[in-house]
């Protein structure tokens, strides 16, 4: 039997907040001449607003909605192109069966709490999701339980790639490998 993807040559990126998506994404795409989108960014082009705004002035309900639209419209343009998605566009409506249904080319990259909450802590009150830690090691403490609520979504990636205490271009030439 054959599957037959709806996007085959897309690239998808997705995992939790400051695992380095749009980063990682980016040097991907231009290594490999390829186009990068960041579906946040589509979203505040869209908008003019942006989504730590959206999410404070809107609401999360009506972020994930739009999240959704967006995501379903921009799958829907077969491109070769790199995607990276918000940390939680999986863990929302059938995202996840819309990403995995596109391509096979689907990337978890997965960084631990401890490096997640490292790398956020100093960036945390431009992030509404986990302003409200007050101390790193709350903030480690959150993200723990809230990464083991998304893992079932991530974890229906075609590649889990572990990023902890890698550099850019390593995680990159990894993918890279892959596709
Ligand atoms: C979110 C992650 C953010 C952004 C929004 C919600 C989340 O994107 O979509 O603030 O629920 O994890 P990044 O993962 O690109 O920071």
């Amino acid at each position: 039997m054959t599957t037959s993807f709806s996007n085959p040559n897309a690239i998808i990126l997705i995992g939790y907040m400051g695992c380095g998506k749009s980063t990682v994404g980016r040097m991907l795409a231009k290594t490999q001449n390829l186009l990068f989108e960041d579906l946040d960014d589509i979203i505040a082009r869209d908008t003019s607003t942006s989504v730590p705004e959206l999410f404070v002035e809107k609401g999360a309900k009506a972020f994930r909605e739009l999240e959704h639209k967006t995501l379903k419209e921009l799958l829907e343009v077969a491109d070769c192109k790199v995607i990276s998605l918000g940390g939680g566009a999986p863990c929302y409506y059938n995202n996840m069966a819309l990403i995995t249904a596109a391509t096979p080319y689907v990337f978890y990259l997965n960084a631990s709490h401890i490096t997640l909450a490292q790398r956020l802590f100093p960036e945390k009150n431009g992030r509404p999701i986990i302003a409200h830690a007050e101390t790193q090691e709350a903030l480690q403490s959150f993200i723990a339980k809230h990464l083991f609520e998304r893992q079932s979504f991530y974890r229906q990636a075609t590649h889990i790639i572990s990023v902890d205490n890698k550099l850019i271009e390593a995680v990159v030439e990894e993918i890279r490998k892959l596709i």
